[in-house]
Formats: C-alpha cells, structure tokens, sequence
C-alpha cells in the first residue's frame, strides 16, 4: 500500500479528486451515511484547504492499493495549541485489510510531535468506527446531534415570535454585513472548537456556493442606537436534491448565533422560528441540525421547538498511548 500526501499549498489531481468521491459515493451507500463533513467534503470537490492558510492547513492522504484507491482521511491542523482533526474512510471492498489502521499510522505521523492532540470524527456512530478506534487506542470525548423536526404547519406548526421593540429583522447583505456576522458568530461561539473560528476566507467561501441564498440568511438588529448593531442571525442552508429532476425537501438550521451581549431575551427562539418560517415557505417539509450534545441550552430550545434526535456523531481522542 503507498499512501500518498497532498498538502494545501498542493492540489490533488481531477484524477485524485474524483477517485476520492467514487469513495466517499460507496461508502456512503453501503455505510447508510456520509464519512465526510461538509468541511472535508468542500476541500476534496475543491481540491483547496478548508480554511485559511494563515489560521490552519489541511490535507489529503490518499492510500492506494496499486491503482485503486482503497482508503482516504482528510486531516485539519489547527492553530497552535489547538487539535488536529482528521475524517478517515476506507472503501468497502478494502475493509479490514489494515487500510484504515495504515492511514492513522500516516495522520500521526503528518501530527508528530503532537500526535496525541489528533481527534477522529466518526460519522453516525457505527459500529465498526467504534471498533476500529478502541482498537487504535482512541475513546469518545464529545457528541454532535443531528435534530430534525417536521415543517408542514398540519404536522407541526411554529410558535409565533415577537421581535422585541427597537429590534429589526433584516436579510444578510453581501459585501456589508460579513465582519459583524463574523465577530458575533466568533463570540457566540467563543467556546466551539471549529465554529466559532470561522474566518472571512470560509465565510467567502460558503457565500460563493450555489446553495447560499441571501433570503435565507436572517439578521435581528438593534436599531436603539445611533448605528445598528447585529444582535443575531440565523443562517439557513438549503442544498439541491442529488436527483437534479427532484426538489429538495429538507433544509438547515445552519448557524444560529446570537451575540452574548443579547442572550437571554428570546433572540434565539425568534430568530431560529423565523427562519424555519423562510424553509416553510420554499416548500421545504422538514428541518435539520447540528448541535453539541453537552450543549444543554442549545438542546433545550430546540427540543422546546420540536426538533428530535436524529443521528449522532462521535469525536474520538487518543486516550491509550499505543503506536497502531
Ligand atoms: C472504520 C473504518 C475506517 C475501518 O477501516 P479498515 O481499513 O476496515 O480498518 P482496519 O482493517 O485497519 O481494521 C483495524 C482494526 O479495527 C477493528 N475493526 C475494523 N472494522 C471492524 C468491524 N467492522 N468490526 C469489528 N472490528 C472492526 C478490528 O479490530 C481491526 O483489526 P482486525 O481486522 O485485525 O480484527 C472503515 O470501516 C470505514 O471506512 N468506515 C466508514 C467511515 C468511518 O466510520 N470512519 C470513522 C473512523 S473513526
């Protein structure tokens, strides 16, 4: 087996490239979920680092097994003092050949000196992941819901919200409203590990996608003072069906974030709400999330919303100080 690196001052081949979704393809299919995030899944159709250069590099290592690609792990290094993440998957007809535990040997080996920061995300918590990574010497330590909720006011309708006197509600404007998003979302989420990082390169980028859709991207104001102030937003992302003939039917509740300074009014129920009222009205019949299962507020007010646990994401941590 030779595993081939690409960094992020590189860019894998077409070739690389589209090998690397022919296996994501299968292992989603035959896994029942995607083994990559969007992050990841950003970089290997783009072939570009996921973040900025200056706050983080990334990286492709792509195992071959003569000229088919039997495994792929994508690998985020982060600032200093912070942990490296890394996304692996091996194709279903390589499994259990010793594929999965070569490209771990490579991500630590890509995080030396500093290999036991390294974090594995493990997409739908199953089984086989959980096996492979106790065996490698790595234990959970955090967990990520998905939470959906029905949207069709027959099934479920949404509370109605008040936007408090002096507030306003507004849709994101392109080339204006990007660093006040950027800092409310960097103190809203001061505390979360890839969230609250996010940089104007990733922001740029995610506006420059086809899904992203001003309408959907909804702002509250504080209008009380000489200048408005961005209170909270409530980023919603709507992606095409993978059949182009066919209409999505689900959208996300992608980023809810509301200023410290405002918590604790109400903002985040009313910008949440008003955002699964946009999703309603582009015909869309169910919502979905992200959120930390230790986030206990977070939860609250979408349990409070409806929204049930979906599926579940494990982060795992190298705990035993085995070499694989
Ligand atoms: C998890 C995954 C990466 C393992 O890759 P792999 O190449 O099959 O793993 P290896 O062959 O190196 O297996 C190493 C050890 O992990 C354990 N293991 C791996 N798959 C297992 C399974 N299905 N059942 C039980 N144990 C398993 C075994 O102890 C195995 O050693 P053994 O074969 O000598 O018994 C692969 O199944 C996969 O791509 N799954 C979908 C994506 C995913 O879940 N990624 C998250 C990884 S944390």
């Amino acid at each position: 087996m030779v595993i081939v690196r690409v960094n992020n001052m590189e860019r894998p081949t077409p070739g690389q490239l589209s090998a690397v979704l022919g296996l994501v393809k299968s292992a989603t299919h035959v896994d029942g979920i995607g083994p990559l995030s969007e992050q990841a899944l950003l970089a290997a159709r783009s072939g570009q680092p996921t973040s900025s250069e200056s706050a983080t590099s990334s990286a492709h290592l792509l195992a071959y097994v003569g000229a088919h690609l039997a495994g792929y792990a994508h690998l985020e290094q982060g600032m200093a003092g912070e942990a490296a993440t890394a996304e692996v998957v091996v194709d279903p007809s390589s499994r259990r050949q010793g594929v999965g535990t070569s490209l771990i040997r490579a991500l630590q080996e890509a995080t030396a000196p500093r290999a036991d920061t390294l974090r594995l995300w493990s997409h739908g918590d199953l089984e086989e992941a959980r096996a492979f990574a106790q065996g490698a010497g790595y234990s959970a330590v955090r967990e990520l819901w998905q939470m959906r909720r029905p949207l069709r006011s027959e099934v479920a309708a949404l509370p109605t919200v008040l936007v408090p006197e002096g507030f306003r509600t507004r849709h994101f404007v392109i080339g204006q409203d990007e660093e006040a998003w950027l800092h409310v979302n960097a103190t809203a989420f001061a505390h979360h590990l890839e969230q609250g990082r996010m940089t104007r390169h990733d922001l740029d980028r995610r506006i420059a996608e086809p899904w992203f859709d001003t309408c959907g991207f909804i702002l509250i104001e504080d209008m009380r003072a000489l200048v408005p102030v961005l209170a909270a937003s409530h980023w919603t992302k709507v992606t095409a069906a993978e059949d182009p003939t066919t209409r999505p039917t689900q959208g996300e509740v992608y980023v809810v974030a509301v200023d410290p300074a405002y918590q604790g009014m109400g903002l985040g129920r009313t910008v949440t709400v008003l955002g699964l009222a946009y999703l309603r009205q582009q015909g869309l019949t169910e919502a979905m999330l992200y959120v930390d299962a230790d986030n206990r507020a977070a939860v609250a007010t979408y349990a409070r919303l409806d929204f049930v646990r979906y599926g579940v994401d494990i982060m795992y941590a190298r705990t035993v100080n085995t070499q694989v």
